[in-house]
């Protein structure tokens, strides 16, 4: 029993760490939210073109997947116009503070 309660222990830690690091690596998410109020901001305010979107609007599995499949297909010029690093860091303060996450935001 001990051995196998070890190996679920391996098994879990295993799961976490490797989410964690797939997860919007190397983003720096207090750049992020300031990226995100200027970039982000003016289109998903409340009652703008975009709807309002907070980093509560997606888990950190959803924000993970749009920022990766969905790339923002709605206007695709918006993610075309940031570089990489500046998607990184914003997908990171999305992440960071998503539904599910330990410190969910629901201001930019
Ligand atoms: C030029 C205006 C504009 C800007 C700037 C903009 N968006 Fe959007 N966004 C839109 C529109 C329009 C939609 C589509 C809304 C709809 O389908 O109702 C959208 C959709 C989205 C969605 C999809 C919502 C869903 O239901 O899944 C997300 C997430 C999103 N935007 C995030 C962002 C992020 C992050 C940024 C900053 C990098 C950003 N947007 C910048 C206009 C904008």
């Amino acid at each position: 029993m001990k051995t196998i309660n070890k190996i679920l222990v391996c098994v879990t830690l295993a799961l976490c760490f490797g989410a964690q690091v797939q997860a919007a690596d190397g983003g720096n998410p207090k750049k992020g939210k300031h990226l995100y109020k200027k970039e982000c901001k003016a289109c998903h305010g409340v009652g703008d073109e975009g709807g309002e979107i907070t980093p509560m609007s997606k888990t950190m599995s959803q924000w993970d997947r749009f920022f990766k499949r969905n790339k923002h297909k709605a206007k695709a010029e918006v993610f075309n116009a940031l570089d990489e690093q500046e998607l990184l860091d914003i997908q990171q303060f999305l992440y960071d503070h998503a539904a599910d996450s330990d410190q969910p935001q629901t201001c930019g």
